[in-house]
């Protein structure tokens, strides 16, 4: 699995909205250390000038009402708190997606499940889970949604965090300015698995990016081999597709990830695994084993079965 480390522009990441965050971020640090500064530097000076000695009266009380200090200090606290709020309110202005904005369609639907993302792609058939293509150098408008209960979408290479609340769509722009892939998971706790709710962004040349999505955007291909035709039954009849789609074939339920071009993918189970015909075979074995308290319950197969049925997936490109 790529690691973040990997990214050569980790703390500025690859797009405008994250080089705002990360200068807003540096601004912060540099208000935050000159008024320690001023603290630091204020109870040093005051403690010598107004030590106690021997014989003094109470009369360096009046001298320091005379100075009307605590004015200049409160109003320079307030000053420092008021510039504080301007930068963080001009960069969120600057990333924050327009009221009439967010009336436009979509370029990307994003949905938090408990526990993986669905993303949708309007105008195309093609539906994916946990990794999203996208297209490099485009300001994409994102709708993003919840099913269930509140998610947080936050890959911090490309930009902002931005809640997926049940009932309403929240807004935001995903853009990177190059090749890569990008990692972020989950933010807001969600559940017995929210640590592995990752997301991965890969982003690709415009040419090779429309390649990508018409290619997700077919249905599924058919079981090539007599064990896999075997599994595309077992599929059918012990319930997998009351839970999951394979588009081109009966199965249309939408409650689990799409599974059309599941084998095109890089990792199972929201990234905790990398994707491989074994690791498939484990989670459809015991999805409670590999990710206890996910949804998919666990059905009883043979291991003649459960060959057929990984045949089937595994064959899903
Ligand atoms: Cu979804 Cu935490």
């Amino acid at each position: 699995m790529e690691s973040l480390t990997e990214h050569p522009h980790l703390f500025l990441g690859a797009s405008p909205d994250s080089r705002e965050i990360a200068v807003l971020l540096l601004g912060y640090g540099a208000l935050a250390f000159l008024a320690f500064l001023g603290i630091a530097g204020a109870a040093v000076f005051l403690t010598r000038r107004y030590a106690a000695k021997p014989g003094d009266d109470d009369s360096f009380r009046e001298a320091q009402d005379e100075d009307k200090f605590e004015t200049k200090f409160t109003v320079g606290v307030v000053l420092l708190i008021c510039l504080i709020g301007y930068f963080g309110l001009t960069t969120t202005w600057k990333i924050d997606v327009d009221r009439d904005q967010q009336n436009l369609d979509p370029d990307l639907v994003i949905v938090g499940h408990q526990w993986w993302w669905e993303i949708r792609y309007p105008g195309s058939s093609a539906v994916t889970a946990n990794i999203a293509h996208i297209p490099k150098g485009k300001r994409l408008l994102v709708a993003l949604e919840s099913a269930d209960v509140i998610h947080d979408w936050w890959v911090s290479g490309l930009g902002r965090k931005m809640d997926a609340i049940p009932g309403r769509t929240n807004y935001f722009y995903l853009e990177a300015d190059e090749v890569g892939t990008f990692e972020g998971a989950c933010n807001e706790f969600c559940g017995m698995q929210h640590a592995w709710m990752r997301i991965k962004v890969v982003s690709h040349e415009q040419a090779d990016y429309e390649a990508w999505l018409a290619a997700q955007a077919k249905d599924a291909l058919p079981p090539e081999t007599a064990a896999a035709q075997k599994g595309s039954v077992h599929f059918q009849e012990m319930s997998c597709a009351g839970c999951h789609s394979i588009r081109g074939t009966e199965a249309t339920a939408t409650i689990g990830p799409d599974l059309t071009h599941l084998a095109s993918r890089s990792t199972l189970l929201s990234g905790k695994m990398e994707y491989s015909r074994e690791n498939l075979r484990k989670w459809l074995h015991d999805p409670q084993a590999e990710k206890p308290g996910a949804h998919m319950p666990r059905f009883i197969f043979t291991e003649t079965e459960l060959d057929e049925l990984t045949d089937y997936l595994d064959g899903l490109k």
